[in-house]
């Protein structure tokens, strides 16, 4: 099945509201199909036990009720990945998507009844912001028209984000404000030379988004997207919240970074101590990091130090799907080589012997300087070794869609291993874990039940990840040249000459 948008596009109807409703049907009907896949891919992988079991431990996972947080309140909590596929995409018959983005928007907007905090980039979720006419853009004026009513439903909305706008021309966020919507402008230049790149929901304080996805029309029908969403935790929301609350702050006029940052933006919930939570019957482990630096208070996981961690936990394998890797600084003055990742990554596989597999984004923006650091990567590869370091390139393709600018590619950034699922918000270089606003979840969970139909996370995100590794999108290193929508072609043919 490919996205649940294939049709739609074609099956437009210029009536607003029998739209939203074909929309909604076509949506949901997807999703049932989805979820059903889904649920009888089967268990490829040894299960994945708490970090702290030594694996082979084959003991029965017990939930000790008081040691649960979310139980404490009684919340059913549960756990749902979330994608979107840019349209045209056309997959195998048999593969299988999480959740999609729009519905899970419109879920959480449907939902909500007292609050929707928002923390994003940019907002542009209509064509008409960047002067392009195409009917894609109607999930995104459909978003953007549910968080105007918002207000109507005496649901507070709050909403920080990056100052100056990286969409000047768009004027969602003048209407939302008209309609009584809270928006506060952090200038993050000023603050830490970086930027607001975080992209976190927050509703009612116990349901939560994270993820890849911008407040744009195309995250939703042109750009690749990955995320989850946790309804009913409402520590994991609070958690959340305190990120929030620390742009909401750095907001007002004249802030500047605390040092240190005031107590009520303390952290008990890290590394050391994630939340332990029953999802659907699963023991689990959550944390939240967070990034620069400066912006973690007392107790708060680096997001860069959460990756890491992740990395050496890892006794088989760690996939990753990122937009971009830079082993080096981007936007520094002077620029740096920063081999923190890529030492973790290339220490794995010498050392224990564990598999990487990196599919990075090659779209028609990408920048052709990082070809060499890929090459450099791959060719640490020698089976014969036992050392394993493989890196595909995702191309999605442009086909008619060329009119819309910076779209088409692979905006996902996130990381699976044999123990852990890990979703963030950031490229990989330097500069996202050093001055650029972002976040990272770390999910790790107990075996479910043999008969429970329940998959978690992990094994949800590695599906995702085998399903692009082995699809026709993505290209080897060596494959570039025949790859027309990726900017590196040329830059592979001058290398190899
Ligand atoms: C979660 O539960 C553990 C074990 O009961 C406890 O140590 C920890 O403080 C709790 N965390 C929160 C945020 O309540
Ligand atoms: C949250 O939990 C309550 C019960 O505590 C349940 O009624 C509700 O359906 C759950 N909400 C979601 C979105 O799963
Ligand atoms: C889908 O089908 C292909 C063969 O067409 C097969 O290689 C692959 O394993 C299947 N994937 C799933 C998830 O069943
Ligand atoms: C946008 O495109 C549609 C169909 O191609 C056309 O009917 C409409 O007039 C265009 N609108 C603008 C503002 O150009
Ligand atoms: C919103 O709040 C106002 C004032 O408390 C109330 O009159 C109105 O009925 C509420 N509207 C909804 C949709 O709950
Ligand atoms: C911000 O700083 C300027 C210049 O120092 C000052 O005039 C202004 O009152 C300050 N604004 C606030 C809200 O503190
Ligand atoms: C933030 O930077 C702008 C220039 O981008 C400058 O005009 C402004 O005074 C700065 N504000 C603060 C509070 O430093
Ligand atoms: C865990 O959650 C499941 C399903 O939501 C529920 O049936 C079970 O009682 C919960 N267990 C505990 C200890 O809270
Ligand atoms: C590679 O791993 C296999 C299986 O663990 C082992 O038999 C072999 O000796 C290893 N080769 C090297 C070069 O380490
Ligand atoms: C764009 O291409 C897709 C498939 O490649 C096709 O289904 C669709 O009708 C095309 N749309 C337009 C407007 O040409
Ligand atoms: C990193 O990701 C953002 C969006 O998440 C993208 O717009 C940007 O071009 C990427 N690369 C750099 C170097 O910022
Ligand atoms: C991190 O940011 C600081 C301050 O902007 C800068 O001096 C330093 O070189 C940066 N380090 C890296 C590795 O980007």
């Amino acid at each position: 099945m490919s996205s649940p948008y294939r049709n739609l596009h074609d099956s437009y109807v210029p009536n607003r509201w029998s739209y939203s409703r074909l929309l909604t049907l076509a949506l949901t009907a997807g999703c049932v199909v989805v979820l059903g896949a889904l649920l009888s891919i089967p268990l490829l992988e040894k299960s994945t036990h708490d970090t702290k079991q030594k694996s082979g431990n084959h003991k029965e996972p017990t939930i000790q009720g008081k040691s649960l947080n979310c139980s404490v309140v009684a919340e059913k909590s549960r756990l749902v990945l979330v994608e979107s596929v840019p349209l045209h995409m056309k997959y195998e018959a048999n593969a299988t998507f999480g959740t999609h983005l729009y519905d899970a928007w419109k879920d959480l907007l449907d939902i909500a009844t007292k609050s929707v905090d928002v923390t994003s980039f940019y907002w542009s979720l209509t064509g008409d912001d960047i002067s392009v006419n195409s009917s894609t853009d109607i999930p995104g004026r459909d978003i953007l028209q549910v968080f105007e009513d918002l207000p109507l439903r005496n649901v507070t909305v709050r909403v920080a984000t990056n100052f100056p706008p990286l969409a000047p021309h768009s004027t969602d966020l003048d209407i939302l404000e008209s309609k009584g919507v809270h928006v506060k402008k952090v200038n993050f230049m000023n603050l830490t030379k970086g930027v607001l790149h975080t992209k976190i929901w927050i509703v009612d304080m116990k349901h939560v988004y994270i993820g890849s996805a911008n407040m744009d029309w195309r995250s939703l029908t042109q750009v690749k997207e990955l995320g989850m969403v946790m309804y009913n935790c409402s520590q994991l929301a609070e958690d959340l919240h305190k990120i929030f609350q620390s742009y909401w702050v750095l907001g007002d006029q004249n802030a500047s970074i605390p040092d240190p940052w005031p107590s009520e933006f303390d952290t008990t919930i890290n590394r050391e101590h994630p939340l332990v939570v029953n999802i659907s019957g699963v023991p689990s482990r959550i944390f939240v990091a967070g990034s620069p630096p400066s912006l973690c208070p007392a107790g708060r996981t680096k997001d860069l130090d959460a990756i890491l961690t992740v990395i050496e936990g890892a006794e088989q394998f760690v996939d990753v799907a990122v937009m971009e890797y830079f082993p080096t600084s981007r936007f520094t003055h002077h620029r740096l080589y920063w081999p923190t990742i890529e030492d973790a990554l290339k220490r794995a596989a010498f050392e224990r012997q564990i598999s990487i597999r990196l599919l990075i984004s090659c779209g028609r923006d990408t920048d052709p300087s990082m070809l060499p650091y890929l090459l450099s990567l791959n060719a640490f590869h020698q089976p014969a070794e036992n050392i394993s370091v493989e890196v595909k390139l995702f191309v999605v393709p442009v086909g008619n869609q060329s009119n819309i600018p910076y779209s088409r590619v692979n905006h996902n950034k996130y990381m699976v291993t044999d123990k852990v699922a890990y979703i963030g918000t950031s490229n990989w270089s330097s500069d996202y874990f050093n001055t650029t606003a972002g976040v990272g979840i770390v999910v790790s969970q107990d075996a479910p039940h043999p008969n429970s139909a329940e998959q978690v996370l992990q094994k949800q995100l590695r599906g995702v990840f085998e399903r692009d590794w082995n699809s026709q999108f993505t290209v080897a290193l060596a494959d570039v040249g025949y790859s027309p929508d990726c900017a590196f072609t040329e830059g592979l043919r001058g290398a190899s000459l």
